[in-house]
């Protein structure tokens, strides 16, 4: 199939572009380089570009007959978007409906969009199913409940088939492509532990103790990039004019911060120091996905389900590529 990947220079959307790409699709990725590596992108597989260029997305999507359209292009620190919300409505909101005016004019009907686990806020229910309430409580997660409710609503009345696919928390790196996770600035735990073991910090700051969790620790459900790529692929398949998925992935399995760095220790032979600090704002004590529907909707399964396995992946990529890509 002739695939568009929005923000397929990213962290996860590289990571199904190089999934799609190995399974035979015809890939293209359509990134501004703002966030994403052009050495993270299959060769001669990129257009740059900015999702507010309604007449570029249109021609590109109608010059290599694209079919379906996987949306990962969206700004995702929790942090700033409380602090610079306009840039955050701007382009996760703006920036979507430009797109999905694109596809309508070039007659794509199929998109996968990348969700999250944000547009549920504090849930009530922990493992968390779909049926959980979505009440953000960050402008990240409303902007991305926003595209939902947009999809939900172009499916009704314009026939658009759509997956709101609502990730947990995105780790690991590839272990087959040359691929793996460089934000910068980095607030993801998983990097940080691992710039501890490479010598690039002294510590790691542990947010809060105090929670009501077994360790004190926040709980999360950390599920690898190459299952999220995997699902986007299967989702993909299922995609019909009209289809409305919304699933939860993530592996069921939830890890402490303080395993996450026990699991880092073990991995990297590193003693890894930990400094404890307040909690950080907005952190939600457990997040842990239900993730039964996105198995028997899909037939998909993660194939990485301990933390351990996850970071070792991880590992591999930072040891081996210690200043993230070359490219900035
Ligand atoms: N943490 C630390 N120290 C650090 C960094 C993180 O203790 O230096 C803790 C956090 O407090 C949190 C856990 O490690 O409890 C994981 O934090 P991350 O920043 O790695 O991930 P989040 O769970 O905050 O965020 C992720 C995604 C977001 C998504 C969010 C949903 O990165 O895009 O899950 O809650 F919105």
């Amino acid at each position: 199939m002739r695939v568009l990947l929005t923000g397929g220079a990213g962290y996860v959307g590289s990571h199904a572009a190089w999934t799609m790409h190995r399974a035979g699709h015809e890939v293209l990725v359509f990134d501004n380089l703002s966030e994403g590596h052009r050495a993270a992108v299959p060769e001669d597989r990129l257009v740059v570009g900015e999702l507010m260029d309604r007449s570029l997305l249109e021609s590109t999507l109608r010059q290599h007959k694209i079919e379906a359209v996987m949306h990962f292009a969206a700004l995702a620190y929790v942090g700033v978007s409380v602090t610079d919300p306009a840039e955050y409505y701007q382009n996760n909101i703006v920036g979507t409906l430009s797109l999905l005016d694109a596809m309508r004019a070039a007659e794509v009907n199929r998109i996968v969009f990348s969700s999250t686990c944000a547009t549920y806020g504090e849930p009530e229910q922990v493992p968390i199913s779909e049926e959980e309430k979505q009440s953000p409580i960050n402008p990240y997660g409303f902007t991305k409940l926003a595209i939902e409710h947009a999809l939900s609503d172009y499916s009704h009345a314009y026939g658009l088939g759509y997956a709101a696919l609502r990730y947990f928390n995105a780790s690991g790196a590839s272990v087959d492509s040359p691929i793996g996770e460089d934000h910068k600035p980095e607030t993801h735990l998983i990097p940080l532990v691992l710039q501890v073991a490479l010598g690039q910090r002294e510590n790691i700051k542990i947010f809060g103790d105090d929670y009501p969790t077994p360790d004190g620790t926040c709980v999360r459900d950390y599920i690898h990039v190459d299952d999220l790529a995997s699902a986007h692929v299967a989702a993909l398949k299922k995609l019909e004019p009209s289809t409305a998925l919304k699933l939860n992935l993530g592996t069921g399995n939830g890890a402490s911060v303080m395993e996450v760095v026990e699991a880092c220790r073990r991995v990297t032979g590193h003693p890894i120091p930990v400094v404890m600090e307040g909690r950080r704002e907005g952190d939600p004590p457990e997040l842990v996905a239900d993730a039964r529907l996105a198995n028997q909707t899909l037939g998909w399964q993660p194939k990485y389900t301990d933390i351990e396995s996850i970071v070792a992946s991880a590992w591999r990529w930072h040891e081996a590529h210690p200043d993230g890509y070359e490219d900035r």
